[in-house]
């Protein structure tokens, strides 16, 4: 497994001055000048911004290897924590140094992001030197670059259950500042129950995926509230998907290391050097839990989205817990 990989120039200041802003220039002041909030439109049946729509031709004719793996998430589902694991998986003890000096946003490269004066995902997936390539999506699965299924890459997907995963996206919106305003909570939801959301509808995202799954067997889908459960499991599991031998010993170091205190203390893996998020408003690595919708959803909030969600998930072989 090749992993030689440079640490690529990607802040907007550095880290010390971004604690002490010079020349009476606050980093949120310097952001807004260089990022803007973008609209919701339609793309080919999907809410999408320009930032993931601006480089489609390019993103659409990505070269994919046979040996690249591809970790396709709704946003907020738990993919810096399945990028974390896989990364450990493969490059943990080859090259130690990456995690400890590489952000996780350019070990596992998010394929279809476009912001101008950042290396778009696709350039930075283009340049990865490691076998094999870890990459990021957040498309439907309508929208992946057709090579991957050519190619007949592996593919890790990720679920959540929507009441998290809609709380998780909500604070997301408010403290990232290239996401739509997430604006005020009862709007929120509503919007999420319609897919006004960036990358669409969760119900279409989980639900394609799923069924892609049942003709396309490279795709491994599993559920964050598993990895909450029980992190050791999963983390088997993934290795069997993926091929890979790692001793007892070796996985439970993973899984200790990924859990979620020790993550969000990890600079390489938190996005704390993430140009756009802004960790006054929320931390990227916020709580990490199962249940966090029950301190959002009013009671009435809880009725309106019980109901809208049996009209929309009429799969039955296709459940989500809510709580564990
Ligand atoms: S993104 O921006 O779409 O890539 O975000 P994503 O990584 O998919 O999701 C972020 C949420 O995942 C939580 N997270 C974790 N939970 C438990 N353990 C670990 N190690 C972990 N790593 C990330 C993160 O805290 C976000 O969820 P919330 O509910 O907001 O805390």
């Amino acid at each position: 497994m090749l992993c030689n990989q440079k640490r690529r120039r990607i802040f907007l200041t550095t880290p010390k001055a971004r604690q002490k802003p010079t020349m009476n220039i606050s980093l949120s002041a310097e952001k807004a000048i260089l990022f803007s909030r973008p609209e919701l439109f339609d793309f080919h049946g999907v809410s999408m911004t320009h930032y993931f729509t601006d480089n489609w031709e390019n993103v659409q004719n990505f070269q994919v290897r046979p040996d690249d793996i591809l970790i396709a998430t709704y946003p907020k589902a738990g993919t810096t924590w399945v990028s974390q694991i896989l990364d450990l998986l493969y490059f943990g003890q080859t090259c130690a140094e990456r995690q400890k000096t590489i952000p996780i946003y350019e070990r596992v490269p998010f394929l279809e992001i476009a912001i101008p004066s950042l290396d778009s995902g696709k350039d930075l997936a283009d340049k990865l030197p490691t076998t094999p390539r870890l990459i990021k999506t957040h498309f439907p699965v309508q929208f992946v670059p057709k090579s991957f299924w050519e190619q007949n890459c592996r593919i890790v997907y990720v679920a959540r259950n929507a009441k998290d995963n809609m709380v998780s996206y909500f604070h997301f919106d408010r403290m990232n500042v290239v996401e739509p305003e997430a604006g005020e909570w009862n709007n929120y939801f509503q919007r999420f129950l319609e897919g006004q959301m960036v990358f669409g509808s969760w119900y279409d995202h989980v639900n394609g995926w799923w069924k892609k799954k049942q003709t396309y067997s490279n795709i491994h889908y599993m559920f964050y509230e598993d990895m909450i459960e029980d992190t050791e499991r999963e983390i088997d599991k993934l290795c069997s998907f993926l091929g890979l031998s790692r001793s007892p010993e070796e996985k439970k170091m993973i899984s200790g290391g990924v859990q979620f205190d020790n993550m969000k203390k990890n600079e390489m893996a938190n996005y704390s050097t993430a140009p756009v998020m802004d960790f006054k408003i929320s931390p990227f690595m916020r709580k990490g839990k199962v249940g966090d919708w029950k301190n959002h959803f009013t009671v009435a909030q809880n009725e309106v989205f019980d109901e809208d969600y049996k009209k929309k998930m009429k799969d039955p072989t296709l459940q989500f817990r809510t709580e564990i």
